[in-house]
């Protein structure tokens, strides 16, 4: 049956023409943002005023007429939630008090973090009301493992290797925090589906740095153990899963954890994706993010190849990171005419 959100009909398998939207395409380089963030005061304070939180979300919706918006929330308002503290510090990125050990553990009150989030399903409520029903909404969570990383570094690293060293030495006690976070973030996804989230995408933005029998066991199954807890409350949302930069074990991502969709990033080779990963799942990717700020004839040459590879098949076409804050808009209105135009060969 099909509804009138493209982005849903493509998440239950369509074959039809792709659905489009962005990751990160509320943010810094929409004129519109920086304007509404300087009245703000802090990015944070942003995030936990629905009523500006909201305008923000619907903001590239006006401006681009995306297949659909995402919450404009952060994955790190799980770690401030729990009781460590997050500041986003101007050029600098997130920084919080660094967890190093399982001692520290302590530091973290699980007991109403999700309630502390109420202003984040007030945003998803605003934001729904202000979409028509060919817009979905997606809400968002970051993975265990991703979150993870930030909390034990306090602030984001070129490698984000201080979680790991702690997952080898003491993986018992690294599997506690996991645990932790498997428990608060399915509760957090299934509250943002109440508020009138139609769609899920779970963030693995640090993926990519684990070997395979670490990438099993602190991506793959809390990913799996939180897809199944959305699930058992909302059977029908349909769930993305973005396990970014973990090249072939992208299958063993689909086939453990059980999401509906995965987000592909800009290594993945275009007809590995499609012999792999598509006939199993629907797919969404991956355009480098530089080609879309770079633009001209190199960007839409490799839109007409992403979309020859993957056009047909159950396809969302989105970048293989999030956008970039030096992106030209007439890049991005280009970049949505070029897929809303294309026809199949
Ligand atoms: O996609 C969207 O438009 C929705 C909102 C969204 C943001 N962050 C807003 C944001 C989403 C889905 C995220 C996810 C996120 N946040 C991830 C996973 C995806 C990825 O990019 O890998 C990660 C790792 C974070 C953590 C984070 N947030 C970092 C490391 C930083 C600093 C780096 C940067 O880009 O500034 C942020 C800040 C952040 N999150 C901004 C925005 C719009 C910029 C803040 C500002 O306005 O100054």
């Amino acid at each position: 049956m099909q509804g009138k959100s493209r982005l849903i009909n493509t998440l239950k398998g369509e074959t039809g023409l792709p659905s489009i939207w962005l990751m990160r395409q509320a943010g810094r380089y929409l004129p519109e943002y920086q304007e509404l963030r300087k009245s703000a005061g802090s990015f944070l304070d942003l995030c936990y005023t629905p009523e500006l939180a909201a305008e923000v979300t619907l903001q590239p919706i006006r401006r681009f007429g995306f297949d659909a918006a995402i919450l404009f929330s952060d994955i790190l308002v799980i770690p401030d939630a729990l009781g460590q503290p997050l500041e986003f510090r101007e050029g600098e990125g997130p920084v919080l008090e660094p967890i190093v050990n399982a001692g520290e553990l302590d530091r973290l009150k699980r007991e109403g973090a999700v309630e502390r989030l109420a202003p984040v399903f007030e945003t998803v409520m605003r934001a729904r009301d202000g979409l028509g029903d060919d817009v979905a909404l997606i809400g968002f969570c970051g993975a265990p493992w991703t979150v993870a990383t930030y909390m034990v570094a306090g602030k984001g690293t070129p490698d984000q290797r201080d979680a790991k060293r702690w997952a080898y030495e003491d993986p018992g006690g690294f599997a506690r925090l996991i645990a932790l976070l498997v428990d608060v973030s399915a509760e957090y996804l299934s509250r943002q589906v109440d508020a009138g989230a139609q769609v899920l995408q779970i963030f693995d933005s640090w993926a990519g740095n684990l070997a395979d029998d670490a990438f099993a066991r602190w991506s793959i199954d809390p990913v799996a153990q939180i897809v199944a807890r959305v699930k058992s409350d909302h059977p029908a949302v349909p769930i993305i899963g973005f396990p970014r930069g973990a090249g072939p074990l992208y299958q063993d991502f689909i086939a453990g954890t059980g999401v509906d969709a995965v987000s592909c990033d800009t290594s993945l080779p275009l007809q590995w994706i499609k012999i792999e990963l598509q006939p199993a799942v629907t797919v969404q990717g991956n355009l480098d993010p530089v080609l879309l700020v770079a633009g001209g004839e190199a960007m839409e040459r490799r839109v007409e190849a992403i979309l020859q590879s993957l056009g047909t098949g159950p396809f969302i076409f989105n970048l293989g990171h999030g956008i970039l804050p030096e992106t030209p808009l007439a890049h991005v209105e280009r970049l949505v005419e070029l897929v809303r135009n294309w026809q199949p060969a």
